[in-house]
């Protein structure tokens, strides 16, 4: 086992309740009538503010998207850029990580040491740092050029 090089930014309880009701109320809203798999996530950004989403699946299987992809978009329309916490709930009594795909759009947003929290409905689980779920990733500082 090795220690993580990046530990998670702490969040305060209250932001963490915050997120957790957030992630709550979006994942009510989730449609997931394929999977049966409701996911709800929130987000908190550089000013405090939340952005909650869910998964919305479609017909055409490969077109729906994750809940992450959800509430990154509801930050980004609010005119915020940076995340500073995340809370992810799935559905039944396991808590999730987010997907691959998902680890890389929070990457966009969010610093190495971005505390993403795994929770479920009843009970809130682990924080991962993103640079745990997704180490040696590329992002956008990889494109400034001098
Ligand atoms: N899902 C998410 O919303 N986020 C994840 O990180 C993992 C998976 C959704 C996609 C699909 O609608 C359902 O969960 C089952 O895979």
């Amino acid at each position: 086992m090795t220690t993580p090089s990046v530990k998670p930014a702490s969040l305060a309880p209250a932001v963490l309740e915050q997120l957790w009701g957030a992630a709550r109320a979006a994942q009510l809203r989730a449609h997931a009538p394929y999977s049966r798999y409701a996911v709800g996530v929130a987000i908190v950004d550089e000013q405090g503010a939340i952005h909650g989403g869910c998964n919305v699946e479609n017909a055409a299987y490969p077109q729906g998207w994750c809940a992450e992809a959800s509430a990154l978009s509801s930050l980004v329309m609010s005119g915020a850029r940076h995340a500073r916490g995340v809370l992810v709930l799935g559905s039944g009594g396991a808590w999730i990580t987010p997907c691959g795909g998902c680890r890389q759009k929070l990457r966009e947003f969010g610093d190495a040491d971005l505390p993403i929290v795994s929770a479920t409905a009843e009970a809130l689980g682990p924080v991962h740092s993103l640079d745990e779920l997704l180490p040696h990733s590329f992002g956008p500082d990889h494109l400034i050029t001098p």
